[in-house]
């Protein structure tokens, strides 16, 4: 039997996938997943919203079945995400903070949630989706902390375990451009300030009818991985729009194809992770109205044509 994950380990590739625990109940789900996946982000329920619900009350179980999951099958897990603007619980959001204060919480939420995961989780994001075009977010953390909130977050998610690899992640970095470059000056700035970063995510959310052009990725991605970086693709999905067409579906293993190309070509490229992995559960359609189709399963757990090219370029090598 063929599994995309085991292949994948003689180009030190891992095989990724966002879950959700609910689902593992469903067998489909739980098999496929066993079959062809060595690392698993929780889609969800490491984010504050789920994690620590209350001022004074963090809530790890679900977080902990993922955990759980991975080590039963032998995975690896990929923890998102420590700091972002939304999926926030609202006894964060609705009130003022002081910076003193908004400081403080951070810093205990970043130390109790890693350290609570210290040893099962190789990597985390710890802050996601900073910028907005080649600007900085304003998030309630740039906001109230300024824009040291990053470094902040890195050397809290350090003192809590020194040896998790510790990234950056966000879309619409994959190609050269002004967020790219945002994200470039960034990690130049904290590696020549001896920051603790180990690695940029590149998420990867893609449109098949405005496919990213894969030379200028691969230039880009190679100029983080100059750097010393660990590059990781993160949230990877190709959604079309309207029904998938046997062209639509040949031209999405096609660019699936490409991508794993340049990540059996970069050494510093280290998780292929998908945002889902069957087209029965994906952000996709809840969010752009007429999309979907994004993933390499279909609905029905059936492999689609970007499995089979994904396959076959893993074995090519
Ligand atoms: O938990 C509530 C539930 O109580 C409620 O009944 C239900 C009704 O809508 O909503 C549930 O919350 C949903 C949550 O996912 C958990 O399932 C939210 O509505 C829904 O908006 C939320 O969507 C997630 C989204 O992040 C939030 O922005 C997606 O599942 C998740 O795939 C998506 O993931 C993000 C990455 O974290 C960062 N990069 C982009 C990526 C795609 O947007």
């Amino acid at each position: 039997e063929f599994r995309l994950g085991e292949a994948a380990k003689a180009y030190n590739v891992l095989i990724g996938a966002a879950i959700e625990p609910a689902y593992l109940q469903e067998k489909a789900y739980a098999d496929t997943l066993k079959k062809d996946f060595t690392v698993i982000t929780p889609e969800n329920r490491m984010k504050w919203q789920f994690i620590h619900p209350q001022e004074n009350q963090f809530t790890f179980e679900e977080g902990d079945a993922v955990v759980a999951f991975a080590r039963e099958n032998n995975m690896q897990v990929r923890g998102h995400a420590l700091v972002w603007h939304i999926q926030n619980p609202t006894w964060l959001t609705n009130r003022e903070w002081s910076k003193e204060e908004l400081s403080k919480v951070l810093k205990e939420h970043i130390h109790t949630v890693v350290d609570h995961y210290k040893d099962d989780i190789y990597a985390w994001d710890v802050v996601n989706e900073a910028f907005e075009g080649g600007s900085y977010r304003e998030s309630i953390w740039y906001k109230t902390l300024g824009k040291e909130y990053i470094e902040k977050a890195l050397i809290w998610a350090r003192e809590a375990d020194p040896d998790v690899q510790l990234f950056l992640n966000d879309y619409g970095i994959e190609e050269p451009g002004v967020k790219a470059d945002a994200m470039y000056n960034l990690c130049v700035e904290l590696l020549e300030k001896n920051i603790p970063l180990d690695g940029v995510g590149f998420q990867f959310h893609m449109d098949l009818h405005q496919p990213f052009d894969m030379p200028s990725v691969y230039k880009n991605l190679k100029r983080f991985a100059d750097l010393g970086l660990k590059i990781d693709i993160t949230e990877l999905d190709i959604r079309m729009l309207g029904t998938p067409t046997e062209a639509l579906l040949a031209l999405q293993a096609q660019y699936y194809g490409e991508l794993m190309d340049i990540a059996l070509d970069l050494d510093a490229l280290v998780s292929f992770t998908m945002w889902g992995f069957t087209d029965k559960y994906s952000w996709v359609p809840g969010y752009f109205s007429g999309q979907g189709w994004a993933l390499i399963y279909d609905e029905n757990y059936q492999p689609k044509p970007a499995y089979a090219t994904l396959a076959h370029n893993i074995l090519r090598g």
